[in-house]
C-alpha cells in the first residue's frame, strides 16, 4: 500500500488548532474599523521587540519593504555598493537596488549556505557602505567576523531575518546583533502571518522614529511629511493574527529543532550533505536543505514515494538576468551555484509526525539502496 503524501510544508496541520483564536482577534479588527497599524500592531510590536530582544519593533506589508527601509535608514545611494549573498530570496539585493546602490556578490561557507566573511572582506572597497547578512534556512551568519569588517571599516549591518526568528548566534537572538534586523512573516516563515507582512527591528531610537515615519508616508503628523516616504505600514489583521501566533514561535522552533537532529540521525552515512550546526549557532531550522549531486532525478524518485520537496534558489541572483550588467560569470561564486543546482528542501514544518519524517527518511534510504 502506498503511504500517505508527506508535504513540504502543511500550515493547515499547524495553523487549525488556532483557528478559533485567530477567528476572534480578527472579528476584534473588523469590529473596530481600525484596520491599518492601531493598537493589535502596536501589542505585536512590543510583543516581537521582546521577543527578539531589540528594543523597537517597527511593523511593515512585507520583509522586502523592511530591507528597503534600513537600506533607506542607512542613507544608501547611487555609487554606494552593498555587500551581499548571492544565495538567498531576491529582496536581500533589492534593498541596495531600490536604493540605486549595487549589490556586490559573495560567495556562501558551503557548510552553512551563509555569507562568508572571508569573502565579504575581500569585497570591501571605499564605496562599500553596508553588508546584508541572511540568516539562511534559520542558520545564523558568522557574526562575530561581519562585526569585527564591520568596525574595521565603518559599515553598516543589516540582518536579513526573514527565515531566522528566534535563532541565536552565541546566545543572542539574530536581528539584534547588527544594526537593524529584516523579518518577514509571509505565510511559509516560522512566524507566519495570514498574507504579506513584515518588521525592522533595531536597538537605535533615532533609526526607529525615523523607520516609523518612513513607513507611514515620511509623516508623524497626518498630512505633513517630513521626508518623502512609503506605505509600507503593516495591516491591522496581520497584527491581530501575529499577536496570537507568537506565543506558540518558540515551541514550534522547538520541534523543528528536535525534528532537525532526528533527520541528522537518520540520515547518517546518506552520499548528502546534511545541514550542520556551526559553533555558537542555534538554527531554528527553516528548512531542511540537503545537497544531492542528482538532485532532479532525487526530487522525481521522493514524489514517486509520496514524499514532497521543494528547492528555492535554482538561479543564484549573481546569475540572474535582472543582474546580467553586472557582469558575474558562471564559475564565479562556485559554493552558492553549487547549492543552487543541487539542493533539496526536505519535508520540515513542527507539526510533521515521526511516521511522516520515517517515511521521508525510508524513501531516501531506498533511493540511495
Ligand atoms: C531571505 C529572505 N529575505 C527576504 C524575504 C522577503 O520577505 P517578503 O516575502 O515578506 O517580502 C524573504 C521571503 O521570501 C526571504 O526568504
Amino acid at each position: 500500500m502506498s503511504q500517505p503524501f508527506v508535504p513540504p510544508l502543511d500550515l493547515q496541520s499547524l495553523l487549525s488548532p488556532h483557528r478559533e483564536a485567530i477567528a476572534a482577534a480578527v472579528a476584534e479588527v473588523i469590529d473596530s474599523c481600525h484596520y491599518v497599524l492601531g493598537p493589535k500592531v502596536e501589542a505585536f510590536e512590543e510583543a516581537f521587540a521582546a521577543y527578539s530582544e531589540s528594543a523597537h519593533c517597527i511593523g511593515v506589508n512585507s520583509g522586502t519593504s523592511a530591507l528597503h527601509l534600513a537600506t533607506r535608514l542607512l542613507d544608501i545611494g547611487p555609487g554606494d555598493e552593498v555587500i551581499t549573498t548571492p544565495y538567498t530570496f531576491a529582496s536581500s539585493a533589492w534593498c541596495a537596488s531600490y536604493q540605486g546602490a549595487t549589490p556586490v556578490f559573495v560567495d556562501i561557507d558551503p557548510a552553512t549556505f551563509c555569507i562568508d566573511p572571508a569573502a565579504v572582506e575581500a569585497a570591501v572597497t571605499p564605496r562599500t557602505k553596508a553588508i546584508v547578512a541572511v540568516h539562511l534556512y534559520g542558520h545564523p551568519c558568522e557574526m562575530d567576523a561581519l562585526k569585527a569588517i564591520c568596525q574595521k571599516h565603518d559599515l553598516a549591518l543589516i540582518e536579513d531575518a526573514a527565515q531566522a526568528h528566534g535563532a541565536r548566534y552565541k546566545g543572542k537572538r539574530v536581528g539584534a546583533i547588527g544594526d537593524m534586523g529584516c523579518f518577514s512573516f509571509y505565510p511559509t516563515k516560522n512566524l507566519p502571518c495570514a498574507g504579506e507582512g513584515g518588521a525592522l527591528t533595531t536597538d537605535c531610537d533615532k533609526l526607529a522614529a525615523r523607520g516609523r515615519s518612513l513607513r507611514n508616508h515620511g509623516s508623524t503628523v497626518r498630512y505633513f511629511h517630513e521626508e518623502v516616504g512609503y506605505n509600507y505600514r503593516m495591516e491591522a489583521i496581520q497584527g491581530a493574527v501575529l499577536g496570537v501566533l507568537l506565543p506558540n514561535l518558540e515551541g514550534w522552533t522547538e520541534a523543528r529543532r528536535r525534528l532537525a537532529h532526528r533527520y541528522h540521525e537518520l540520515l547518517d552515512g546518506l552520499p548528502l550533505q546534511l545541514p550542520r550546526e556551526a559553533e555558537g549557532c542555534e538554527s531554528v531550522y527553516h528548512l531542511y536543505t540537503v545537497l544531492a549531486p542528482e538532485r532532479d532525478k532525487l526530487i522525481a524518485t521522493l514524489k514517486e514515494q509520496g514524499v514532497g520537496t521543494s528547492n528555492h534558489y535554482p538561479r543564484a541572483m549573481h546569475l540572474q538576468p535582472c543582474y546580467a550588467d553586472l557582469g558575474y560569470k558562471e564559475g564565479s561564486l562556485p559554493a552558492a551555484e553549487r547549492a543552487a543546482r543541487e539542493a533539496v528542501n526536505l519535508p520540515m514544518f513542527p507539526t510533521m509526525t515521526l511516521e511522516q519524517q520515517d517515511t521521508v527518511c525510508a524513501a531516501l534510504r531506498a533511493y540511495f539502496g
